[in-house]
């Protein structure tokens, strides 16, 4: 672990933009569904690192509800990667007791992806490790009108509305806000993730492509988040 690291101080909760794939591949010269695989490699050992660190909660962006714009062979190939890393990690990510999440509507998903998350939901839903949340066919926008929409099914009063039950009717609503975004492949911008859960995250944005962010970057990203000043529009 780099020294300069304060251990007291790790994220409770990080969200990443897994970015960059695509352009990782092209610069192989190679079709983006090689960068998509290589992006699966990273992951691993992200979540790994994750363990180890001590994060509780790690999120990342696999899909968003814009991505549906990408060729269908783009599409598919992303889901059958999906169904292939859940085949192969699932008995590690349960032995380390992580629990897996999945936020977005996948209700829509190919059926073999569908029977590949729920088999890993039922496996790890009494996990008490590191909650492990993936964003699939997740925008934040659709999030927050979906929230919308069940406050107003149940009846609330509109003077009930608040702050907190916007929250609890979240995908996330058993998970904290993140205090630290990252976004590799240095796009600045949030392309609809979180949207809500991340007004006071700390943003950090690193050029370096998903496929290439290991944990030593991984790392990096949370040393640059140590030394921000959260002040959370209060003074210090
Ligand atoms: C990230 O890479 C995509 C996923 C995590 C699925 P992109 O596919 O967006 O790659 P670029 O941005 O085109 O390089
Ligand atoms: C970032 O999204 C990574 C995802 C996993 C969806 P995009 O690559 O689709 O975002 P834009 O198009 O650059 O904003
Ligand atoms: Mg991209």
């Amino acid at each position: 672990m780099n020294t300069s690291l304060d251990k007291n101080r790790i994220p409770r909760h990080v969200a990443i933009i897994m970015d960059g794939n695509g352009r990782w591949a092209k610069a192989k010269g190679q079709p983006r569904l090689f960068g998509h695989n290589a992006g699966m490699e990273a992951l691993r050992e992200i979540v790994r690192h994750s363990q180890t660190l001590g994060v509780k909660y790690l999120t990342v962006y696999a899909f968003s509800t814009e991505s549906g714009k990408r060729p269908e062979d783009e599409g598919a190939g992303l889901f059958k990667l999906l169904v292939k890393y859940f085949g192969s990690e699932i008995d590690e990510l349960h032995a380390n007791h992580v629990k897996v999440n999945i936020i977005g509507d996948w209700s829509k998903l190919p059926a073999e992806s569908k029977q590949a998350i729920n088999d890993a939901l039922e496996k790890t839903k009494n996990n008490d490790g590191l909650v492990f949340s993936i964003a699939l066919n997740y925008g934040g926008r659709d999030e927050i009108a979906r929230a919308v929409k069940n406050i107003i099914e149940s009846g609330v009063n509109a003077a009930d509305i608040t702050e907190e039950l916007m929250s609890k009717n979240l995908y996330t609503a058993d998970i904290p806000d993140p205090e630290l975004v990252i976004r590799t492949s240095g796009e600045l911008r949030l392309s609809n993730f979180l949207i809500w859960q991340s007004a006071y995250s700390e943003i950090v944005i690193t050029p370096v492509l998903w496929p290439d962010f290991t944990k030593e970057e991984y790392e990096k990203c949370i040393l640059e988040y140590q030394g921000r000043d959260r002040r959370f529009g209060g003074i210090k």
